[in-house]
């Protein structure tokens, strides 16, 4: 039987890293839900299509779609983006409010931060966005918050770090998300490297902290929820 044309166009921007240590149930599900994903709009489609052409990680169509229900869920207004790449995911939060609220990014990058700002100019984006070029853990003391969600897809060594910014800028009932929980199933691995322990150290802590209600939703790469309590 012939695949569907729609479909295909789906999974190239949608497949999981091409690693040994992701199990092909893993994949077979992930290839299932990213099928049914409708289309996005045209400029979101293109930051895929650039993501995809260079191999850099973004959290992609599965992930956005959950992180703008979480968004839209909590009426977020004032959102905290620890590791902001080009943009991609602060353009499925600000379509979530509206094109309005307000979005602190981060990133080492600048040339990240031209690009998306080009990205949200051509797609008429609203929202407040403040790009702070830089390292995340040095630019958030300049920002207290209350947040009503904070992303964290930062390098995935320094993931443990992050629990306590979380906690301490985020209002009661905000959500603290993080991107690569799975991490290509790596973390169920008898001997991981130290990347993957740093990951593994991470989702104990945030599971045994009481300042969050913690689970993991194993879609795409494995995304951590913790409601701030
Ligand atoms: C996985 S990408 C972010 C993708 C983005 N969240 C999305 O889905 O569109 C990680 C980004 O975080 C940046 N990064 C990693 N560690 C960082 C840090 N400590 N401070 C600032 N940026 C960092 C990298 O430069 C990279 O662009």
């Amino acid at each position: 039987m012939e695949e569907d044309p729609h479909n295909q166009t789906h999974r190239k921007c949608c497949e999981l890293p091409d690693a040994d240590t992701v199990p092909l149930m893993m994949r077979n599900v992930h290839r299932y839900l990213a099928d049914f994903i409708p289309e996005r709009p045209p400029v979101l489609r293109e930051m895929e299509e650039y993501a995809q052409d260079r191999d850099f990680p973004i959290v992609g169509p599965l992930v956005g779609r959950f992180i703008y229900q979480l968004a839209v869920a909590i009426k977020a207004r004032k959102i905290l983006e620890l590791g902001s790449g080009f943009g991609y995911s602060a353009f499925w939060f600000s379509l979530a409010m509206k094109g309005k609220g307000h979005i602190v990014m981060t990133d080492f990058d600048k040339q990240n931060k031209r690009r998306a700002y080009d990205y949200f100019k051509r797609a008429g984006l609203q929202s407040h966005f403040d790009f702070k070029v830089g390292d995340a853990l040095k630019t958030v003391r300049k920002h207290d918050g209350p947040f009503d969600v904070i992303l964290n897809d930062i390098d995935k060594n320094k993931y443990p770090q992050t629990i306590d910014i979380a906690a301490d800028r985020l209002r009661k009932g905000g959500l603290f998300i993080t991107d690569n929980m799975i991490w290509s199933g790596k973390v169920c691995e008898k001997n991981p490297d130290e990347t993957t322990r740093a990951i593994v150290e991470f989702t104990k802590k945030l599971y045994d902290d009481s300042r969050f209600y913690t689970s993991i939703m194993p879609i795409r790469d494995g995304i951590g929820l913790a409601v701030r309590t």
